[in-house]
């Protein structure tokens, strides 16, 4: 059964976007209907995803076009059974996504290690000067979906670590301590002083991406850090949601994911964040496809699939917020630039109009996987790609 979507008037600070301001006047004159078609048409950088989880075998070739479609390139999250962990681990897997693709689509899986307490710097270091590897992701054991060869104790990773400081290769970080005593909803802030604080003054040097920032105490953090040595992404579905669209009204399984989402006041901080213009937030979407079957279960899994309506999600969120001239910053420009990438040539032009119906499901060789539903109508659609 399907939840009830939320009540659209709660989820966005309710603003008249500029392209309504501007389509009041469609039929006056001729100037503001220019005026008009301009601000329903956004044409940015092709976008890339730097934080997806895209699975193997048959979800993988279920959800990968989802993605492929609208996204240039994706930091592919190592997190399967068993973990992405050697550099010859992350060639196979990304010679199984470069596979799965379809035919004609343009799509670069940008691919990272597991980090575990076993890993090799060699290896990591081999792998990022062959560019196999472009970042390393560190899971605390047990935080999340498949973290269980994850780190227990930082100390037996600081040779890999220093290695990464050393020849630049960020470290994804998922941003939560594990302890059985600290509230779910007070993981982040709490890695905060414990993890991070403590890791990035001692290794000043390594170049960190706090994933899925939840938290206003995160975005704080992050701020007061250098841009060159510090990231964060975010989420779609956490420019949305808060933890009442999990749990008011019944339980929506699929709202649920890890990190959880906080209160109303941590999604504004992440809408602040986001719609900044502040090269260290970018996105990620954490489309993390889970089968109906798995989420809708008395221990459902973590995990938002958002790869087919993020960029429309987006799209609305920053209307709303009156900055969709930010988006292509966000959605385009300061992943490339954190990860020392080039930005795409590509275009990809959003357009707004009548609400776009979305499939709320898509079907895999796993079965069905329920896509977000953001709870209010989405305007925006992203009409073509074009090359510069
Ligand atoms: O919600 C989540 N799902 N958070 C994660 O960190 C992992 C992900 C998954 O792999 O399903
Ligand atoms: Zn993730």
């Amino acid at each position: 059964m399907r939840a009830d979507p939320p009540d659209p008037g709660k989820l966005l600070p309710i603003a008249v976007p500029p392209s309504r301001r501007v389509s009041l006047v469609w039929s006056a004159t001729g100037l503001s209907a220019i005026a008009t078609a301009m601000n329903d048409r956004l044409t940015l950088r092709r976008p890339d995803d730097w934080h997806l989880h895209l699975r193997d075998g048959a979800m993988l070739a279920g959800v990968l076009p989802e993605t492929a479609r609208h996204f240039a390139r994706a930091i592919i999250m190592p997190n399967l059974v068993p973990p992405v962990v050697t550099a010859a681990d992350a060639e196979a897997y990304r010679d199984r996504i470069v596979a799965a693709l379809p035919a004609g689509a343009r799509f670069e899986p940008l691919m990272t290690l597991y980090l575990t307490e076993t890993t090799d710097p060699a290896d990591v270091r081999r792998a990022a000067a062959n560019a196999i590897v472009r970042a390393v992701k560190l899971y605390p054991a047990g935080a999340t979906t498949n973290s269980a060869s994850g780190v227990r104790d930082l100390t037996r990773v600081l040779p890999v670590l220093e290695t990464m400081a050393e020849i630049g290769l960020p470290l994804c970080v998922h941003g939560e301590v594990t302890d059985s005593e600290v509230d779910i909803f007070d993981r982040e802030a709490v890695f905060l002083d414990r993890v991070l604080a403590p890791l990035r003054d001692s290794l000043p040097d390594l170049r960190v991406v706090m994933e899925h920032v939840t938290t206003g105490e995160g975005i704080a953090y992050v701020r007061g850090e250098p841009a060159a040595t510090m990231g964060a992404t975010i989420t779609a579905h956490h420019l949305i949601i808060d933890r009442n669209h999990i749990l008011v009204g019944g339980i929506k399984p699929h709202y649920y994911c890890l990190p959880v989402a906080k209160r109303a006041i941590h999604r504004a901080a992440l809408i602040d964040a986001a719609t900044s213009g502040d090269p260290r937030f970018f996105l990620g979407t954490d489309s993390a496809p889970h089968t109906d079957a798995l989420k809708e279960a008395a221990c459902g899994c973590a995990g938002c699939f958002t790869a087919t309506n993020a960029l429309s999600c987006l799209a609305e969120v920053f209307d709303r917020a009156g900055s969709l001239d930010r988006l292509e910053g966000f959605a385009s420009l300061h992943g490339p630039a954190f990860y020392r990438l080039p930005a795409n040539e590509e275009t990809v032009t959003l357009v707004r109009g009548a609400p776009v119906a979305y499939p709320p499901k898509i079907d895999t060789g796993d079965g069905p996987v329920t896509l977000f539903d953001p709870g209010f109508p989405l305007h925006w659609h992203v009409e073509e790609s074009t090359s510069r």
